[in-house]
């Protein structure tokens, strides 16, 4: 897609997370987090567990306190949850007493108070139909699969008519067909309504074949946007096709190259002239480790 025209959806500047800890200083999680998302782009989100993902996109989402910077969603800045952001986690969590339809009826109650009924079971209807459920709304979440509960997740969701989709690893759990299915549910939704996404991802092949922009985030404490990849695929995406275009390859490689880096940067140890070791578990450890080293190595 042309990323030059495209108004702005989110807009996220110096965004700081530090968690309080009970033995010293708040822990620095996140530090100066920028990115602007433009209206109707799908970002992936990549990065090394525990970097911090989950904590840029429960912010996004106004799940999670911001320590410091901001968000701006829609030229508006953000401090709660709201409609125009819907959040599809890992795990769907619906109420086993409810069925599909129920659990879905459930946020768009909420959402929609002055709707009448019939309109909201409209939208029900249509998003469980959207996501292949039609068959199924009366199901409880004990007569349905993994990957259908985690269709009503998404149903859920949509049914919110969002202006931004936040996707927190919402296949991990899933076999890799299923995976597949449901990358396809979320690809077509995105195309017919036009929404914004961002999707936190480990797959690599899933970072790219999904997202217009593959954000790759540096390891914490401290994490920031590392590096940014452009994806050069039209849509609708084709699977076949791109998964034998080398350009993929080259893509995967970029990617899997960072997190591979990274990794090398995350943990290591380096031992000076007089035999003692020091280790480090970031590239900020590694950094001070460097530059120990070379002050011993002039003192000696
Ligand atoms: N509520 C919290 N209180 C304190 N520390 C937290 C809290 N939530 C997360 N953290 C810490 O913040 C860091 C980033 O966590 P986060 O869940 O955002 O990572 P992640 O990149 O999503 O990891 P994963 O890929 O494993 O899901 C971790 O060190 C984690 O222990
Ligand atoms: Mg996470």
């Amino acid at each position: 897609m042309s990323t030059t025209a495209a108004p702005r959806a989110v807009e996220i500047y110096n965004l700081v997370k530090e968690y309080p800890n009970p033995y010293g200083d708040d822990f620095r999680v996140v530090e100066n987090f920028n990115l602007n998302i433009q209206e109707g782009e799908f970002i992936s989100l990549i990065g090394h567990s525990g970097c911090g993902k989950s904590t840029v996109l429960t912010m996004l989402a106004g799940l999670n306190e911001i320590s410091d910077g901001g968000i701006i969603v829609g030229r508006k800045e953000i401090d709660s949850p709201g409609p125009d952001r819907a959040v599809v986690f890992q795990s769907p969590c619906l109420m086993p007493w409810l069925n599909a339809f129920q659990n879905v009826m459930l946020g768009v109650k909420n959402v929609y108070p002055h709707a009448t009924k019939a309109e909201r079971k409209q939208i029900v209807e249509h998003s469980l139909s959207v996501v292949g459920l039609a068959d199924a709304m009366k199901k409880y979440p004990r007569e349905l699969s993994g990957g259908m509960q985690q269709r009503v997740g998404i149903a859920r969701a949509i049914a919110l008519q969002p202006k931004v989709l936040l996707l927190d690893e919402p296949f991990g759990r899933l076999d890799s067909l299923t995976r597949m299915e449901l990358q396809d549910v979320i690809l077509d939704i995105l195309a017919r309504e036009k929404l914004t996404a961002l999707i936190v991802t480990h797959d690599v092949d899933e970072a790219v074949f999904m997202a217009d922009r593959c954000v790759m985030m540096s390891n914490g404490p401290l994490a920031g946007v590392g590096e940014i990849l452009e994806i050069d695929f039209p849509r609708p995406r084709n699977r076949v096709e791109i998964f034998q275009d080398p350009k993929f390859f080259e893509y995967r490689e970029h990617l899997l190259a960072f997190l591979e880096q990274r990794a090398h940067l995350k943990t290591g140890s380096r031992t000076f002239s007089n035999g003692n070791t020091m280790g480090y578990t970031d590239q900020k450890g590694a950094d001070l480790a460097a530059a120990v080293a070379t002050l011993a190595s002039s003192v000696a």
